[in-house]
């Protein structure tokens, strides 16, 4: 009857709104449901008992319960699943930071002859993300294209490799948090494998570090700042030879003795107690060769170069004073135009602001303060000694001081020997170069022994032969030009020759 009654009244609101009404129809059938059980339990409407025996009720407590189990049980698997990794798995996590990251991408991306159907295809690279270098040559003569190189390195993702009999998952993430130095994001390289095969590791580092070694093999890295950190700076540069650099006699040698000396002699410093550090000086006038010599003697002593440029905007004593506590191994610090935290305490002094720039306090503290570095070679150049403090050249900072002057006649016939000896085997061409340079009084003084304070630099000559490169005639014929020229503040070029031809 209520049914009937129930089913009438629905039909008609079936009509008027078809959707709603499909909702509201199941409602009160279930209604119904209740009402037809509830003669035959008397007492409570809602008891337990009638409610399991509603089959929709029950169902949906089973269907809950069986979701539970479900849930419980892939919990449970995940929590089993995390303490098998730890006991039977082991992880290596490389960040971008470690200066082994690159080398172990490096190691990762190099082909491998893997044996078998199987591993060879599960041990595929599918995502790869490359580094493309292009070089000034080109390919096809001049109007070829340009050359190129790409470096493949694993993608971020999952990728497996394998080792020796070792399988190793590896797995390259990129963070959402970044380096507040640098900006850019954190990377991490994670190794894993099985426990049995954790010494596997050793194998990879090894190698890894040995390909890195190779590759740099012949070349020297040049450091420098970014932000509060060392990065080489672009790629790292052939070697340059220590012959290829001319001194006067006798000043690449007392240096070179003088650093290896200090370099064999790390526990008679730390027997001591005395911080394992040297510094020297080089100063002279500009193009004498400073900064290429120490370039040639880091390569000479398979060393780096990390170099820090005093005049540099944004170098300020803080950073200086960090940077030198945390040089990269195996380096040569380089402080060129050591000048430049002296001129700044003067700006200081006259306007009562000293700009961005390191000052001479800040220099002798990053050299030699408490906080200081231990195991240090310090090289510093200028070119104004005059400008320089006492405080700076006393031992502990400046253990040595070199001079580099201008171009002597034993420099220039040496480098007359290294661009044109093969062409001028009897040397009669050096002897007319030399004797052309001192007719224009380019060592200190004419043929005559008069003074003529006047000279030339290493560079000039370099420069001077570079133009002429094969033509031995044209350097001597052009020496001339190696006079120094003086620059008017009207934009004029004068040439010194003319001031002093009254001589
Ligand atoms: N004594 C030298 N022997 C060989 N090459 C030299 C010499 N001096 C200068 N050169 C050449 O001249 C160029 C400039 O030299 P470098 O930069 O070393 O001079 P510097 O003394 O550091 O000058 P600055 O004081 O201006 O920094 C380089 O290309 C270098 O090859
Ligand atoms: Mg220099």
């Amino acid at each position: 009857m209520t049914l009937e009654l129930d089913l009438i009244g629905h039909t008609e609101e079936l009509r008027a709104s078809p959707s709603q009404n499909v909702r509201q129809c199941s409602f009160s059938l279930m209604f119904l449901d209740f009402g037809m059980e509830s003669p035959q339990t008397p007492g409570s409407l809602f008891s337990l008992d009638a409610l399991f025996d509603n089959p929709l009720f029950a169902g949906g407590i089973g269907l809950a319960s069986l979701g539970a189990a479900a849930a419980f049980a892939r919990k449970g698997a995940t929590v089993a699943l995390g303490a098998v990794r730890r006991r039977l798995l082991v992880n290596v996590e490389i960040s971008k930071q470690d200066p082994a990251y690159p080398w172990i991408l490096a190691w990762l991306s190099q082909r491998r002859e893997t044996s078998g159907f199987i591993t060879s295809r599960f041990t595929r690279i599918h995502n790869l993300s490359v580094t493309t270098t292009t070089t000034n040559n080109r390919v096809h003569g001049v109007n070829g294209p340009m050359n190129a190189s790409f470096f493949l390195q694993p993608g971020y993702g999952r990728h497996v490799v394998k080792f020796g009999n070792a399988f190793i998952a590896v797995n390259r993430e990129k963070h959402s948090t970044a380096n507040m130095n640098t900006g850019e994001p954190h990377e991490i390289v994670q190794l894993t494998t099985l426990w049995a095969h954790r010494h596997a590791f050793e194998g990879i580092f090894a190698e890894a570090h040995t390909l890195a070694a190779k590759a740099n093999e012949g070349k020297t890295i040049v450091y420098s700042a970014r932000g509060m950190d060392w990065a080489p700076l672009g790629d790292s540069r052939k070697k340059r030879p220590l012959g290829s650099v001319i001194l006067d006699q006798g000043v690449k040698e007392s240096i070179v003795t003088d650093v290896n000396d200090f370099l064999s002699r790390q526990q008679w410093y730390i027997d001591r107690g005395i911080p394992y550090r040297r510094g020297y000086l080089l100063f002279g006038p500009p193009g004498s060769g400073k900064s290429s010599f120490i370039q040639a003697l880091a390569g000479e002593l398979d060393f780096g170069v990390a170099m820090i440029n005093l005049s540099e905007m944004g170098m300020t004593d803080d950073k200086l004073a960090y940077l030198l506590t945390k040089l990269p191994k195996r380096c040569l610090l380089l402080l060129e135009d050591a000048d430049a935290a002296f001129v700044n305490r003067r700006q200081r002094d006259a306007d009562g602001y000293s700009g961005a720039n390191v000052t001479f306090s800040g220099l002798l503290n990053a050299l030699d303060g408490v906080a200081a570095g231990e195991e240090r070679i310090a090289f510093l150049t200028t070119n104004h000694i005059d400008r320089l403090d006492p405080a700076l050249i006393r031992p502990g900072r400046v253990d040595m001081m070199l001079r580099i002057g201008e171009a002597t006649k034993h420099q220039a016939a040496e480098m007359w020997d290294r661009f044109y000896g093969e062409e001028d085997t009897d040397g009669n061409g050096r002897e007319r170069f030399l004797h052309r340079l001192e007719e224009l009084g380019l060592f200190g003084k004419y043929a005559d022994g008069s003074s003529s304070h006047r000279h030339t630099s290493t560079a000039a000559i370099q420069g001077l032969f570079l133009f002429n490169k094969t033509d031995l005639q044209g350097a001597i014929d052009m020496a001339e030009g190696l006079i120094p020229r003086t620059f008017e503040a009207d934009g004029g070029i004068s040439n010194e020759k003319h001031a002093d031809s009254t001589h």
